[in-house]
């Protein structure tokens, strides 16, 4: 059988779940990872038995015969490593959230209908036990037509969160309470109310 072969750039935190993730689909798999720091690619290919390690994602990106990326870095390094695997027609699975800002999300999407690979945002969210059971009795019109939605975010991040790493709470890197946290919130109420028909100018 043919695998999907993937190359993972970001071997932090939530990289965990993507290497297990991975590792229970039959046609798929991991074939190299890359971290700036060196060290976390080696531990991570030696955790997951990974063929490959690079600390520059470019050289993984030119070198290895990637069908796709899972881009788990920084949120505001997912634009620039989406558009440079789309360039090389490598499909792109990034972490939320896709960009922290609207024009390098414009930017990432366009780069990938340009070179014709797809873009998926990770939103595991969606499939929460509860919130499969809303959209459902959504989808049945249990509800009538909706005309308002609101959702509040009660997660906490004590500063201990913000300490583990320098691009935590950063406008650069991380977008604040809204892009990080929040975003996760916003896809469900996109997803359960439809599409945006306008947006200010
Ligand atoms: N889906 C979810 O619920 C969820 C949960 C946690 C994190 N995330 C997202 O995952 C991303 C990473 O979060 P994390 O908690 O794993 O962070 P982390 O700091 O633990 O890991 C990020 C990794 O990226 C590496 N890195 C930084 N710059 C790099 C570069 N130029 N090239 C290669 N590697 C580089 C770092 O060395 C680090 O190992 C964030 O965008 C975050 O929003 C999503």
């Amino acid at each position: 059988m043919k695998k999907i072969k993937f190359g993972l750039i970001g071997c932090g935190r939530i990289s965990a779940k993507h290497f297990e993730a991975i590792a229970e689909i039959d046609n798929a798999e991991i074939v190299a990872c890359a971290d700036i720091v060196e060290s976390k690619a080696k531990e991570a290919a030696e955790k997951y038995q990974i063929n490959a390690y690079y600390k520059d994602y470019i050289e993984m990106l030119e070198k290895e015969k990637l069908n796709a990326v899972l881009i788990c870095t920084p949120s505001g390094l997912h634009p620039q490593m989406g558009i440079e695997a789309a360039k090389r027609k490598i499909h792109v699975v990034t972490e939320k959230p896709m960009a922290i800002d609207l024009r390098s999300a414009d930017q990432l999407v366009q780069a990938c209908d340009e070179n014709g690979v797809q873009l998926f945002v990770v939103k595991q969210n969606r499939l929460n036990p509860s919130i499969q059971l809303l959209r459902k009795a959504i989808e049945k019109g249990r509800f009538g037509k909706l005309f308002s939605a609101n959702a509040t975010v009660r997660w906490t991040r004590p500063q201990s969160y913000y300490d583990l790493a320098k691009w935590r709470g950063t406008w650069e890197f991380d977008g604040g309470a809204f892009m990080n946290q929040a975003s996760h919130y916003f896809d469900l109420i996109r997803w359960m109310m439809g599409p945006v028909e306008s947006k200010l100018p």
